[in-house]
């Protein structure tokens, strides 16, 4: 591991431009279930029925309930060092850093993380299907059926479904991203839903020599044929242990 993380931290040196992208996993040491594990979210409900437009025109309160009490969770955790390592990368790298991220719950941002793309939508936010308005709600409890305050519409969950289309110019600017950089962290995702898992190869293609794959995981993945490096373990502790070998005068200082 160690001998990974070195080499994980002199590609980083070596990087004008890094981008990463995260998954459910760099939020489950904050306590938020992942989707595709044993216990994960869709173990007990039917991707179909929560998780998709024909799902929400059937039964918009049971969607409703669904992300609700996924709110509810959020409420109740706070960012772990996985996040907050990220944040120190984004201030290492300033404006050459982007971060994707296909999580909805926006801790990445509670965390301080500035430059975060939400290429999945966020469970903060409502759009109503009057109006067409998107608003960011935060975290307070709403009705199992909330409805527009402006036109009286009624309002979905500002998250993308399965069968929908991500939106366009966050996409775009992370198709960007992923072409430009020279290092892409994957980090607690299982790279198994497309199009967020085709920034991968983006990376490992646009550019003559193709960027510098390194992922972050419990264990290896869908992505891991692509990775150069694989730092295996859990991300709170990982991606302290990475920042702290790219710049190990801060962690000095930080203890
Ligand atoms: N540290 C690092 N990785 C972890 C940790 C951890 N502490 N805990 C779990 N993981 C890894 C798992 O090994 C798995 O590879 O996180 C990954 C979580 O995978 P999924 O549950 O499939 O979540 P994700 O990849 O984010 O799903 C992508 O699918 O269901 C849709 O829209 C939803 O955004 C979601 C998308």
């Amino acid at each position: 591991m160690n001998e990974s993380i070195e080499r994980a931290a002199e590609a980083l040196r070596n990087a004008k431009r890094v981008a990463v992208l995260t998954g459910a996993g760099v939020s489950a040491e904050s306590g938020v279930p992942t989707f595709r594990a044993s216990d994960g979210l869709w173990e007990g409900h039917r991707i179909e029925d929560v998780a998709t437009p024909t799902g929400f025109a059937r039964d918009p309160e049971l969607v409703w309930k669904f992300y609700n009490a996924r709110r509810a969770n959020v409420a109740t955790v706070t960012p772990n060092p996985g996040h907050l390592a990220l944040v120190k990368l984004e201030e290492h790298f300033g404006d050459r850093f982007t971060l994707v991220t296909q999580n909805v719950d926006g801790l990445h941002q509670q965390a301080g993380s500035r430059n975060v793309l939400e290429i999945h939508g966020s469970l903060r936010e409502t759009r109503c299907l009057g109006c067409a308005k998107v608003e960011h709600r935060g975290l307070e409890v709403l009705e199992d059926r909330p409805v527009c305050p402006h036109c009286g519409g009624w309002l979905r969950p500002n998250i993308v479904w399965f069968h929908e289309m991500l939106p366009e110019k966050i996409w775009t600017d992370a198709q960007y991203a992923a072409g430009l950089c020279d290092v892409l962290l994957v980090v607690g995702t299982s790279a198994m839903v497309y199009p967020a898992a085709s920034l991968i190869p983006i990376a490992k293609s646009t550019r003559d020599r193709g960027a510098t794959i390194i992922e972050c995981n419990l264990t290896p993945t869908a992505a891991s044929r692509e990775a150069d490096i694989g730092l295996y373990g859990p991300s709170g502790e990982t991606l302290p242990g990475l920042l702290d070998s790219l710049n190990p005068q801060s962690a000095i200082r930080n203890r």
